[in-house]
């Protein structure tokens, strides 16, 4: 349909650095975006297109718009810091063809923007109608692409999320994952993800034309990609735009484009650290099956709620109690049971230990991507870590992307994506139903985080990375700057459970494939670097024996925060966060670098002004590298105040971790 009549809305954002236009001048809906006066999305396609009624795009123009502003502030029960600011500018544009209608949502903020689809109820349209999405049509053009650097993993892989990052010009990408983080030759850094994905499939980048990123999103079993009826709201679309590549780790976009907390009190989900039955299966010095080699007996229990009892930590993982793992538990998810442990693992005997030690029982359930045999198990399941007092799981769908077994409600088995509609509403059942209980979740081969922690502030973290386990048997392990890029990349969607804290580093010797590829305070860094309001100390009791001096900074660590900043960094290379401790007045500091050595001047103008600090410094000793010496750090003290710099030197994939005792 020609459209003489072409519409051109816009809105920026509070601080008029970032402009959002929106046209139907090409006979379709698109838009484009501005950045300090200078393109940054160039004109981009937008729209849906439906199974039954066609294509939501083109040939609809806009026959409305209107705009608001607000600006308010919210409170975090945990996280990164307490209070967010939301200021926003809105703007809200109708579609129609004449006979159907939709509406875009835009939001513009000084950080980013965001944009939703919606299809509202409608004469055309009776309100039971299927509209089954067969294509999103929402392109995200980058200008000048042979000249953007991209950092990657690819979309729609077998092994889901746990990828080295691919660092490439941008026009390299074939289909990647979100968020997927780039570089205009300009110096601007962008990130486009997606915020509140509830019942819609997660949005996968493919790269169209050189620089066209088009949403991609990951089918059902069937085919179909979202299942749906008129009202709908589709996830946001979020660009993150900053000058400085820190920028993007100090902004609160994804947040702010969440629901508010629906679960009324949460005073019941806890941060905290804890250590567990874990590290040693993945070194194969026990097994999650029976055994001799059997990990999560009743005595190892008992030691480890000691070891938890006297060092501080809140909690005990135990992994392999339960039976089912005997055998290739990666492939028989189905005979899994989530209330039978085994006869080495008392689980009354166990609860009553860990009153006595207050030290709680964190409950694991491996479900290797069999979730029919999990949801028909799992209110018996959550029910029984209730009745021993566990107010955290720790889940797990260990199946290869594709791979998740379902029976529909026709006794038919089928196999779904870990991203798809399927299982984005799995995931949020057992986050929900968990809630009932007063029981938080913390997922493994998890959807990517889209900041549903707001709005369930029981799904306290997850996994969706290499995480420290590559490390133990992972080919190839990480690489050291697979930290230096995680920052950018993954953690702008949400806190990992990485699970750091490694001391022995080469338990198979310095030249071993499989080793941990940093020194030792780099791995005290990323307790700073890599947040999570749950923290592991990863590593066996027996190596933190060896080295109390370290581990007194995974001691004292805090995992929840009043303010976080992102001090320095470039994406790749390195990183320093600075954070603020919710229950003191202490500060701590991360930092850590990719392969090379380099030295960080830091301000430390973060301090409150009126204060001195005494700051507990762990660095890399002066001949310190991660493949030869990575054992070598100093811990040192000194006086600070806030008109002081630190010059930190990290090694080579080294790192530097302080914390900043108020005097
Ligand atoms: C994968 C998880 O990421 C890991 O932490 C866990 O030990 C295994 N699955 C077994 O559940
Ligand atoms: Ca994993």
């Amino acid at each position: 349909m020609s459209n003489v009549y072409a519409k051109t809305v816009s809105i920026n954002s509070p601080d008029n650095k970032i402009q959002v236009i929106l046209s139907d001048k090409n006979g379709q809906p698109e838009y484009s975006v501005n950045f300090n006066g200078n393109n940054v999305v160039s004109s981009s396609r937008l729209g849906l297109v439906f199974e039954q009624q066609g294509e939501f795009g083109n040939g609809f123009n806009i026959i409305d718009s209107s705009k608001t502003s607000s600006s308010s502030r919210w409170q975090q029960p945990w996280g990164e810091r307490e209070w967010i600011e939301d200021n926003h500018n809105k703007l809200t544009s109708s579609f129609s063809d004449g006979t159907y209608r939709f509406t875009i949502e835009f939001k513009a903020f000084d950080d980013g923007i965001g944009f939703r689809y919606t299809v509202p109820k409608q004469t055309a349209l009776a309100d039971t109608a299927s509209l089954n999405i067969t294509n999103e049509l929402t392109e995200f053009s980058v200008p000048d692409a042979h000249n953007a650097t991209a950092w990657w993993i690819p979309g729609r892989g077998w092994n889901r999320y746990e990828y080295l990052y691919n660092t490439t010009s941008l026009n390299k990408v074939d289909r990647a994952h979100t968020p997927f983080t780039y570089k205009l030759k300009s110096g601007t850094h962008l990130s486009i993800h997606e915020a509140a994905l509830t019942d819609y499939a997660a949005m996968v980048l493919d790269q169209r034309r050189d620089g066209t990123l088009k949403a991609d999103l990951t089918p059902w079993s069937d085919g179909t990609l979202v299942k749906t009826k008129p009202g709908v709201s589709t996830p946001w679309r979020t660009i993150q735009i900053s000058e400085q590549a820190t920028g993007l780790l100090n902004s609160d976009l994804i947040l702010n484009l969440n629901e508010p907390n629906k679960l009324g009190d949460v005073s019941w989900v806890e941060p905290g650290k804890y250590v567990g039955i874990w590290w040693g299966m993945h070194l194969n010095e026990n097994t999650w099956g029976s055994g001799d080699k059997h990990g999560a007996t009743t005595s190892e229990t008992k030691r480890y709620m000691d070891f938890a009892a006297t060092y501080g930590f809140d909690g005990v993982l135990v992994e392999g109690w339960n039976i089912g793992w005997d055998g290739s538990w990666f492939h028989n998810g189905d005979v899994f049971s989530f209330t039978q442990p085994y006869d080495d693992f008392d689980i009354d005997a166990v609860s009553e230990y860990s009153a006595k030690q207050n030290v709680r029982l964190i409950g694991h359930h491996e479900t290797s991507g069999s979730v029919s045999n999990y949801r028909n198990q799992m209110s018996d399941a959550y029910d029984l870590y209730k009745k021993h007092g566990v107010t955290q799981i720790k889940t797990g769908y260990v199946a290869d992307g594709g791979d998740i077994k379902r029976v529909d409600e026709n006794g038919i088995t089928r196999h779904e994506w870990h991203d798809g509609q399927f299982m984005v509403n799995e995931y949020l059942y057992s986050v929900t139903e968990a809630a009932k209980r007063g029981i938080s979740i913390n997922t493994h081969e998890p959807v990517k985080d889209t900041g549903l922690r707001r709005t369930y502030p029981n799904w306290i973290a997850r996994e969706g990375a290499r995480g420290q386990e590559f490390n133990a048997w992972g080919t190839p392990p990480n690489n050291p700057e697979h930290t230096a890029i995680l920052p950018y990349t993954r953690m702008l969607s949400g806190p990992m459970d990485f699970t750091p804290g490694i001391f022995d580093l080469a338990p198979k010797g310095l030249d071993a494939v499989n080793r941990v590829q940093t020194t030792l305070t780099k791995q005290l860094a990323l307790y700073v670097v890599l947040y999570s309001p749950i923290q592991m100390a990863a590593d066996l009791p027996r190596n933190y024996v060896e080295r109390l001096d370290a581990f007194q900074f995974i001691q004292d660590v805090p995992t929840d925060w009043s303010e976080s900043i992102a001090v320095a960094g470039e994406i790749g290379d390195f990183v320093a966060f600075a954070r603020k401790d919710r229950a003191s007045e202490d500060w701590y500091l991360g930092a850590l670098t990719d392969e090379n050595a380099r030295k960080l001047d830091i301000k430390l103008d973060f301090l409150s002004p009126d204060k001195q600090y005494q700051a507990q410094i762990y660095r890399d000793g002066d001949k310190a590298n991660w493949e030869t010496n990575p054992y070598d750090y100093v811990i040192e003290t000194k006086t600070v105040t806030a008109k002081d710099k630190l010059t930190l030197s990290l090694a080579t994939s080294g790192g530097t971790a302080i914390r900043f005792k108020a005097i």
